[in-house]
């Protein structure tokens, strides 16, 4: 029997993720925690609580309560707000995680552990175009530079102390639910909300800025395949490559426009377009699929149409 602790279960991954762990382990199995208050589905839907990641403390008080088996650790500062507190961001995301692998080793009940990491671990000295699993990661972001290290860590966990630690680089991830916060990808969101509820849209990124980017439903369908595969599956101790789909900021807008012709979108690019410039413009994922066959079902007229709607019907509308 699994016990599950969700960390950052409110954030945009975590606020779907729940939702289908609890229908893969049982309702009563899946713990939800954050900082923050969380939404009222995943309170009611099972165990939730409020819990501090960086209260070591605390963390293992609840994980050996609870007989904790799987954490998966999901609060983090994104690319854009942790340029603007750089210390503050490296603090959050490295100790946050260094707490989770220290308690891993320690309380016997936890077997398998589950940490996001992202495509800004690539840098401007990476290759653009269908980046490999293996290449050179020399990131610009303090973000980027966090989640690095924390592969580094996990792979020193892994093999060093035969741990599970398992990962994923995330490439900008669109969802409806929960909005991101602060991230450089975020334009990919705001844009339908934007397109919603305005009719028009200022992009913080150039209208040819290609990046990856994947639907939340591939996201999560993605970890939980990840995180059921069997532990000799698992060939990348460190973090897998995961590619979804690639498109520019033009590219969606003229996807958006399809339907909804007046919708004008005006181009402004801020402190993020230098973050974007830096990451990949998409992904080679195939080890992903040859280990644990990762699979990709939203293209770019499939993810407009599902988000539209999604949106749409939060604001009564489309
Ligand atoms: N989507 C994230 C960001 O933009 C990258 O992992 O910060």
């Amino acid at each position: 029997m699994e016990n599950i602790l969700v960390i950052g279960a409110a954030g945009q991954i975590g606020s779907e993720l729940v939702i289908a762990l609890r229908k893969v382990y049982g309702n009563e199995h899946v713990f939800a925690t954050d900082i923050k208050d969380l939404p009222r589905d995943l309170k009611d839907g099972g165990p939730s609580a409020i819990l501090d990641v960086m209260d070591d403390k605390r963390l293992i008080h609840f994980v050996i309560r609870h007989k904790i088996t799987q954490i998966y650790h999901l609060a983090a500062v994104l690319s854009g707000n942790a340029e603007k507190l750089p210390l503050q961001a490296w603090h959050i995301n490295m100790q946050s995680l260094l707490n989770i692998l220290d308690l891993a080793k320690v309380a016997d009940d936890v077997h398998r552990i589950f940490w996001p990491s992202s495509i800004a671990v690539f840098g401007p000295t990476t290759p653009k175009q269908n980046t490999p699993q293996l290449t050179v990661t020399e990131p610009s972001t303090v973000y980027g530079i966090s989640k690095l290290a924390g592969e580094r860590w996990c792979e020193y966990f892994n093999t060093g102390y035969n741990l599970d630690i398992r990962s994923i680089r995330y490439p900008g991830l669109i969802s409806y639910k929960t909005e991101a916060g602060g991230g450089t990808t975020d334009y990919a969101v705001e844009i339908f909300y934007d397109a919603i509820q305005k009719k028009e849209y200022e992009c913080f990124l150039k209208k040819d800025t290609a990046l990856p980017m994947m639907f939340m439903q591939d996201a999560v369908d993605a970890t939980v395949k990840l995180m059921t595969a069997p532990k000799e599956k698992i060939s990348v101790k460190s973090s897998y490559n995961v590619g979804g789909i690639s498109f520019t900021p033009e590219q969606l807008a003229e996807e958006i426009k399809k339907h909804i012709p007046d919708f004008k979108v005006s181009y402004k690019p801020d402190f993020r377009q230098q973050i974007a410039e830096s990451w990949p413009q998409s992904i080679n994922d195939t080890q992903a699929q040859k280990d644990w066959g990762l699979e990709t079902k939203y293209d770019l007229e499939a993810l407009t149409e599902v988000m539209l709607k999604g949106v749409g019907e939060k604001f009564g509308k489309y």
